[in-house]
């Protein structure tokens, strides 16, 4: 059994972000529900017990509070902004609503006595986002740092190891935090570091293993990072009983789908069944020119595709999702309860209750990039693990338009002459996206003495860190020159190109 700390889980937006950077100090980290009894706790053999924050309000009548008993577990706890607030109004002491919101960075004064704070600089900036603030503390208590706004903004009574912080330690504005959460995990309850993505991998396998049975699993596979690893990692829990489900929607890149087969066949031995559906996906298409409208109509289509294949194929019951922790909305749920019964399909907008498979989603508490650890665990290559993302409804809204079978084409040839110069430039993997994008508008060229009247390409090449903004990258000239000649050429039905050099915001990444 490894050193754990357990987080309580108390709603915030951060409570994931923290159970990262424990995980990052190779400790193992679990969020429980809030009102976990320190029965529990103690049964886990937790080494520490970190109180996350939270939006509610200790004055609140319904406020979540934790079982009273976890502090006399023997085991350090630390409360950060709500768990601060709720340690003081527990154990004694008072909290104000404070008349000014704190919000964003401050700055804190490190007093320098102090278990929690130790080795620390004097002054630190600090990210803040509270409300409310502990005016008196309760018996045995010191205040250890303060802010502008708070006297209080750090805590500690050394002799139980009770802490509290009134800022976001695991937040990357914090300056120092990740060293202040290591003097709690290792200082203060004496973790060495026992945890890694190899153990991940075998708990994972074996909690799989548990809850699943001898049940079957389906899986849809796009190829992507997410549900590629999700796949690696349910085949090497429960072998055949996952069935892998690939979708060809006719929407697809320039030989996407034999090479998902040919990786996950070959190199897997997966029961990967495709689905051909191009003919009911275009169908559903035609005519419709208006972006959300492709979106819905696409939607709809997978859920039928899917909802088709089990009855055909029947008996799963469990539907397998490569949902990542930023997919998670509702942060309480997280380690509750497992077998919800379906609600949405991220990708695909929602499959109908009526299904009632139960959800799988084994990497609901990791980041991206801790997936594309555990794919290297599982052996995935890089190519999968390092994959541009690719949308949902696939090249359907990067055709403006309709979408047909000859703007299909076009646009493929297109996109896939630009993946080809990425690559050989040794470009593709040092942006987040790069791809072409099919203009319904036709413009006048000549070419070979003859005139033209051809469609137009963009170029669509961008840097992000999470996609929420963007920046068009600034490709070497020569590069561009490249791609724009060889698209004019190779690629039937065009005769101009151009690029996108538009941020985001107020320009999304996609086009449609
Ligand atoms: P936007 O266009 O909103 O895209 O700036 C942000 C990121 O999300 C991807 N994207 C999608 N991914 N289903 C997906 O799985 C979708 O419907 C979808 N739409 C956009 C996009 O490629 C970019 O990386």
């Amino acid at each position: 059994m490894h050193e754990s700390i357990a987080i309580l889980d108390f709603g915030s937006q951060y409570t994931q972000v923290i159970a990262r950077r424990i995980r990052e100090c190779n400790v193992y980290s679990r969020i429980y529900h809030h009102s976990t009894p320190a029965s529990v706790l103690r049964k886990d053999k937790v080494c520490g017990i970190i109180l996350s924050g939270g939006p509610a309000s200790v004055f609140s009548p319904k406020a979540p509070i934790p079982d009273k008993k976890i502090f006399s577990l023997g085991v350090p706890v630390l409360g950060i902004c709500y768990g601060l607030q709720l340690i003081a109004h527990q154990l004694g002491g008072k909290v104000e609503k404070s008349g000014q919101r704190e919000y964003g960075h401050g700055n804190l004064r490190v007093q320098p006595h102090g278990k929690l704070l130790a080795g620390l600089p004097r002054n630190l900036r600090v990210w803040n986002s509270h409300g409310d603030k502990v005016i008196q503390l309760p018996k045995g208590f010191s205040s250890t740092a303060a802010t502008d706004n708070s006297e209080n903004a750090a805590i500690e009574d050394p002799k139980r190891n009770i802490f509290g912080l009134q800022f976001h330690p695991e937040v990357s504005h914090s300056e120092q935090g990740i060293l202040i959460l290591e003097n709690f995990i290792k200082g203060i309850c004496g973790c060495r570091g026992d945890w890694s993505m190899a153990n991940f991998l075998t708990e994972s396998i074996e909690r799989i293993r548990e809850e699943v049975g001898d049940s079957r699993v389906i899986l849809g596979l796009s190829g992507g990072v997410d549900s590629s690893v999700a796949a690696a990692l349910l085949h090497q829990a429960i072998g055949d009983r996952l069935v892998c489900v690939f979708v060809d929607n006719g929407l697809l890149r320039l030989h996407e789908k034999e090479g998902v087969i040919n990786l996950f066949k070959r190199n897997f031995k997966m029961d990967l069944r495709v689905v051909s559906a191009s003919g009911l996906f275009l169908n559903k298409l035609k005519g419709v020119s208006d972006p959300e409208r492709k979106r819905k109509q696409i939607g709809y289509t997978f859920v039928k595709v899917f909802e088709d294949f089990i009855q055909k194929h029947g008996k799963a019951d469990y539907l397998a999702q490569g949902t990542l922790y930023p997919d998670v909305i509702e942060s309480v749920a997280i380690d509750g309860n497992p077998a919800a019964v379906i609600k949405s399909h991220h990708n695909v907008g929602g499959l109908p209750k009526r299904m009632k498979l139960k959800v799988l989603e084994p990497l609901r508490e990791l980041f991206k990039d801790e997936v594309r650890m555990l794919g290297a665990e599982l052996g995935l290559p890089k190519e999968v693990l390092w994959r541009q993302p690719f949308p949902g409804p696939g090249l359907a809204v990067r055709i403006l338009g309709e979408v047909n079978r000859r703007n299909l084409r076009v646009l493929r040839q297109a996109d896939a002459i630009l993946q080809e110069e990425m690559v050989a430039s040794d470009w593709y993997y040092k942006v987040w996206q790069s791809f072409a994008v099919f203009l319904p508008v036709r413009t006048v060229g000549v070419m070979g003495d003859q005139r033209t009247y051809e469609n137009v390409i963009a170029l669509r090449i961008v840097e992000s860190v999470d996609a929420m903004t963007a920046d068009w990258v600034r490709l070497p000239y020569e590069i561009l020159q490249k791609v724009s000649t060889r698209v004019i050429n190779e690629v039937q039905g065009v005769n101009r190109v151009v690029l996108d050099i538009s941020s985001k915001p107020p320009s999304t990444i996609e086009w449609e």
